[in-house]
C-alpha cells in the first residue's frame, strides 16, 4: 500500500512529513533501524542482527509498497527518518479482519506525538480496509508504549511469560493487545 504524504506538526513545533519509504532509501532504513535496536531493548532485534543487506531491504520495501495489505509509514523530521509503523493485515479468508501492528520512534523524538500521529494513521487506513480488530505485542516495563497503546483503545488480551530472554539473562513477559474497531 502507498500511504499519501501528509504534513503534521509535532508538539515541540517541528514539522514532520508521513509518508511511504521509498526502496531507494533503503541504507538509511537500516540506518534507522539499527539505532532503534541500539537505543531500547523493547524492539525484538538487537543492533547485530539488523543484518539484511541494502539490496533485501530494498526488495523489502519494494513489496510492501505494491502489496494490497502491508503498508509503512515513515516520519522524517528535519531531512531524516524518525520513525516508522507498519500496518499488515493478514491475508487468508478466515483471519482477513485482523491487522497486526508495530512502531519505532528513535529516542530524540519520543514523547513528542509522533506515535500518537502514526497510530492514528494506521488506525483510520485500517477502518478503510474493512479491518475489524488490530493487534500488537509489547515486552513488559515498556510503559511509554503502554500509555500510547490505551491512549488509542488497545487493551491487554494475554501475557506470554518468558517471550523475551535479554543477554544477561533476564527474563520478560510479552503482552499481546487488542483493538477492536467496529
Ligand atoms: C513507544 C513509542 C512508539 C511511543 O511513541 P512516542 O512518540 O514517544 O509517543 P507519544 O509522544 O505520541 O505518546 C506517548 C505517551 O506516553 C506518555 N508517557 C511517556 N513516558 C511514559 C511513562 N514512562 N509512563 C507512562 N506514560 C508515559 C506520554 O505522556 C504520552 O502520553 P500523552 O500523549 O497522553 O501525553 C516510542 O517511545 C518508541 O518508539 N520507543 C522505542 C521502541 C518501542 O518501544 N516500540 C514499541 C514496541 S512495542
Amino acid at each position: 500500500m502507498i500511504f499519501k504524504e501528509k504534513q503534521i506538526i509535532l508538539k515541540d513545533g517541528r514539522k514532520c512529513l508521513l509518508r511511504s519509504p521509498k526502496p531507494d532509501e533503503a541504507k538509511e532504513m537500516m540506518d534507522y533501524l539499527r539505532t532503534c535496536a541500539t537505543e531500547t531493548n523493547f524492539i525484538l532485534r538487537y543492533p547485530e542482527e539488523c543484518t539484511e543487506t541494502v539490496e533485501e531491504e530494498e526488495r523489502f520495501l519494494k513489496s510492501i509498497f505494491e502489496s494490497e495489505y502491508n503498508l509503512m509509514i515513515v516520519a522524517i523530521v528535519d531531512g531524516e527518518i524518525a520513525g516508522n509503523c507498519q500496518l499488515n493485515i493478514h491475508k487468508r479468508m478466515k483471519v482477513r479482519h485482523r491487522g497486526d501492528v508495530a512502531i519505532g520512534i528513535i529516542k530524540k523524538y519520543w514523547n513528542n506525538g509522533l506515535g500518537t500521529a502514526m497510530f492514528q494513521e494506521l488506525i483510520d487506513i485500517a477502518k478503510e480496509k474493512a479491518c475489524l480488530q488490530l493487534e500488537l505485542e509489547f515486552i513488559e516495563g515498556n510503559e511509554r508504549a503502554v500509555a500510547l497503546y490505551e491512549k488509542m483503545g488497545f487493551r491487554v488480551f494475554g501475557e506470554r511469560k518468558r517471550g523475551v530472554i535479554l543477554k544477561d539473562g533476564t527474563p520478560l513477559s510479552e503482552f499481546f493487545m487488542v483493538k477492536y474497531l467496529d
